[in-house]
């Protein structure tokens, strides 16, 4: 299994929120969905859109570019769930929360 690597506080990101980080060299989009903390790709399999720059509803975030919708618990398009980018295990410790991705 790979390493936890640091994505950012979790002061940082409030309930409802989402961000971007760059974490074990690979963009990712972190979630607060209700204190629980959620990380999946941050690029849209659409046409690459930022998805932690997306609107949070739920546990599910709109792209900005286009409006599709993905499931940051599972990285599952909403509409169609064969759809799916890679979500990734996320664990907080000391205030941080941490991202594993390789
Ligand atoms: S790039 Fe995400 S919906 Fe188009």
């Amino acid at each position: 299994m790979g390493e936890f690597h640091r994505a950012l506080a979790a002061a940082d990101l409030p309930p409802g929120q989402c961000a971007e980080a760059a974490v074990g060299g690979k963009a990712v989009a972190i979630f607060n969905v209700d204190g629980r903390f959620y990380a999946i790709s941050n690029t849209c399999l659409h046409r690459g859109g930022p998805l932690g720059q997306g609107m949070l509803s739920g546990p599910s975030v709109m792209c900005p570019w286009h409006a599709w919708s993905w499931d940051v618990t599972t990285g599952e398009n909403t509409a169609n769930p064969e759809l799916k980018v890679p979500s990734y295990p996320v664990k907080v410790e000391d205030g941080q929360v941490l991202v594993q991705v390789d």
